[in-house]
């Protein structure tokens, strides 16, 4: 299988460091936050990643990463030139992943503990569609929050509400088969102007097609000046 990082975007919440430096450079623990990615996918025995980031840190991810080769993966890079929003750095991996393929997508700002292995292996049992991985939190607002139907399936997922409908948010974990890339060409941009993960992931709910598994170990997303403090203490012993 391969898998896509995105590493693009403007890192807002975490100005003025972002100004400086793209969010996934930054020092988590020992090492930049993109490590923590490539090594999660390595450990699930992916090697072929993609990784996306905007023109400006372009040369940093490659002068620092190479070709993988140090860290026992095959990258390849393309560039987002503006940040239209995740599925538009998704679409750049079309040629990347191929057709008739399933692929996982990591947004590179998350971190989390357990391993990926399990996960894509059910996830390579489900015929077709794809696969979210939800977490419990206690501020879902922040987040993609599913909302259940009576069978427990998923029938949408709201991005950020004001009064979410669980205390669930889908993480930053994707897993899709390749319709992904037809899905996001026929998408319109939001009220934002953005190319939104949770319309295509709504898609895919919308057919049937959106599975879920729960993450149990502790996971963040590395976005703003807390929780990125708090994935430092967390991985300050761990070595990717
Ligand atoms: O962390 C999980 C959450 O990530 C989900 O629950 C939400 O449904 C999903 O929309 C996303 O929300 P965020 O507000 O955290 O997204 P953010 O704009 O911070 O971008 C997350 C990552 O995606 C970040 O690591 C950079 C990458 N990205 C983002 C944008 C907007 C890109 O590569 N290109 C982009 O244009």
């Amino acid at each position: 299988m391969k898998a896509v990082i995105l590493a693009g975007g403007t890192g807002t919440r975490l100005l003025p460091l972002t100004r400086l430096m793209n969010k996934h450079l930054l020092p988590v623990g020992r090492h930049p936050m993109i490590c923590y990615s490539i090594n999660k996918l390595k450990e699930a025995g992916i090697t072929e990643i993609m990784l996306v980031t905007g023109r400006g840190a372009a040369g940093s991810f490659t002068g620092f990463l190479g070709s993988g080769r140090d860290y026992g993966v095959s990258l390849t890079y393309r560039i987002q030139e503006e940040a239209g929003g995740i599925a538009q750095a998704l679409e750049l991996a079309q040629p990347f992943v191929g057709s008739d393929r399933k692929f996982a997508v990591l947004l590179g700002d998350n971190l989390f503990e357990e391993p990926l292995g399990p996960h894509i292996d059910v996830f390579q049992q489900q015929r077709e569609g794809a696969r979210v991985l939800l977490k419990q939190v206690s501020d879902p607002h922040r987040y993609g929050v599913p909302v259940f139907d009576s069978q427990g399936r998923i029938t949408r997922i709201e991005e950020k509400p004001v009064i979410p409908r669980s205390d669930r948010c889908v993480t930053g974990i994707y897993l899709f088969d390749d319709t992904v890339f037809s899905m996001i060409a026929h998408q319109a941009p939001s009220m934002r102007g953005e190319l939104e993960i949770t319309d295509v992931n709504n898609t895919y709910a919308a057919q049937g097609l959106l599975e879920y598994g729960e993450l149990d170990g502790w996971w963040t997303d590395a976005g703003t000046f807390e929780s990125l403090l708090e994935a430092s203490a967390k991985l300050m012993r761990i070595s990717p």
